[in-house]
């Protein structure tokens, strides 16, 4: 076990999933690892500091202003002694917290002064998950290189049914020892960019290669026009660092968009479709290619080297040649195909009906049709509402923020790719 002979500062955050994080110590010691722990007003809520005491074997620390704690043990020692930190359960306030780098109580305190990697395992109820603020903290925590496991879907002590349960202590002491895994395990993950920037190096799709493209395509009419369309490339880049998140190693294929290039992905961009296509083949072989890019069906014959200049005449005719289908053209490979090939369809009508027409065209295996319709914000907004379909069924998501979306679409693919199309 990598957690071996290791030591884990466990902060326990203030929610009913605190007394998962009792167990969890229990799995770190079967392991073989050393916990000491924060606990939280709100956790010692929920949980008695001697029952973490007991467990743990060690002083439980609580208070910033402590005079006993400090003596023993200085904030700051406390937060570099570990080879890891855990929060579990990361609460929505915590989280938020962390991500403001905010510092007002030890825990925090210890968080923001840490040298070591930070693992959290989010608790909450479904709609403060879903919350945009929490989406936003999640998204900066991500970015600042904490890696996360889970939340679970299921059942809440709150009654209702969702994502934000927390993860099981097994799974959270699987990602500790993966976390904490000696070099050349890591190594092991494969030729991870992800785990080369320490983002994410464990999780479900280690070891496993990942394929999205996003964004528009751009052709040109000449050096200064051109034909688009309005993808922001919000819903792909999202899809690309979930993926990662999820331990993969990605590439993202992304036609010009104003947003950054997602943290451990390595990003390629391009501007035509005809590019779009070049990288896609070259960054191949992949597990799962997801194509969400809105390529342009058309682009101009005979572009021109210099800019048209209007005239007295007639304005020009622009005449126009179908560009490559990218989705159809990697579906219908013989040779290296990837083992899941899933679509996009943008359509503002007959959704279902046009999906399982280009499912069955395009030769994919699975279809994700959106409504972008005028009206539903969806081209360009932060929220979308997709339908999954599959040769045989349709199953609808709500409409939710598109890194929602893409963390339970990314989840979904990665069931289907260890257990096959029943999943
Ligand atoms: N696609 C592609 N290459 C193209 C056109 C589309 O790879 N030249 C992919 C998209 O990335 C998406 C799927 O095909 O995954 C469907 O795209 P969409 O624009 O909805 O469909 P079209 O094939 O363009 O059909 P239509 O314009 O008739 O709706």
């Amino acid at each position: 076990m990598s957690v071996a002979g290791k030591r884990v500062l466990l902060v326990i955050g203030g929610g009913i999933a605190a007394y998962k994080s009792l167990e969890l110590i229990r799995e770190i010691s079967r392991r073989g690892g050393a916990v000491r722990c924060i606990l939280t007003k709100a956790g010692a809520e929920f949980v008695t500091p001697l029952s973490v005491g007991s467990l743990s074997g060690d002083t439980v620390y609580s208070d910033l202003f402590s005079l006993t704690d400090e003596a023993a043990m200085g904030h700051i020692e406390l937060s570099r002694s570990a080879d890891l930190v855990v929060v579990a359960p990361a609460t929505a306030d915590l989280m938020a917290k962390m991500a403001q780098g905010l510092a007002n109580d030890l825990a925090t305190t210890a968080l923001l002064a840490t040298d070591k990697r930070i693992l959290i395992a989010p608790a909450m109820n479904v709609r403060m998950w879903e919350h945009p603020a929490t989406r936003r903290n999640l998204a900066t925590l991500r970015t600042d290189g904490v890696s996360v496991v889970g939340p679970d879907e299921g059942e809440m002590a709150c009654g209702e049914f969702g994502f934000g349960r927390m993860a099981e202590p097994k799974s959270i002491a699987d990602a500790i020892d993966a976390l904490l895994a000696p070099g050349p395990a890591l190594l092991a993950l494969g030729n991870n960019t992800a785990t080369r920037q320490g983002i994410a190096s464990v999780g479900p799709l280690a070891g496993k290669s990942v394929l999205v493209t996003s964004g528009p395509t751009l052709e040109p009419i000449d050096p200064v026009r051109f034909l688009s369309n309005r993808s922001s490339g919000k819903q792909g880049h999202a899809l690309a660092a979930s993926a990662a998140q999820l331990g993969a190693s990605v590439t993202l294929v992304s036609g010009p968009v104003a947003l950054p290039d997602p943290p451990g992905v390595t990003t390629i961009h391009v501007e035509t479709a005809q590019e779009m296509l070049a990288a896609v083949e070259t960054a191949l072989p992949a597990d799962l290619a997801i194509f969400c890019a809105a390529v342009a069906d058309w682009r101009v014959a005979g572009e021109s080297s210099q800019k048209l200049k209007k005239s007295a005449a007639a304005p020009p005719t622009l005449s126009l040649v179908q560009n490559p289908d990218i989705l159809a053209t990697i579906a219908g490979l013989k040779a290296g195909r990837p083992q899941l090939v899933v679509g996009f369809a943008a359509e503002t009508e007959n959704v279902i009906e046009y999906a399982r027409g280009k499912l069955r065209r395009k030769g994919c295996d699975l279809i994700i049709a959106n409504d972008v319709g005028s009206g539903t914000g969806v081209m360009g907004g932060d929220e979308n509402a997709v339908h999954i379909v599959s040769p045989g069924s349709v199953v609808s998501l709500p409409r939710l923020p598109k890194t929602e979306i893409a963390d339970r679409l990314i989840r979904l693919f990665t069931d289907r790719l260890v257990k096959g199309p029943s999943a």
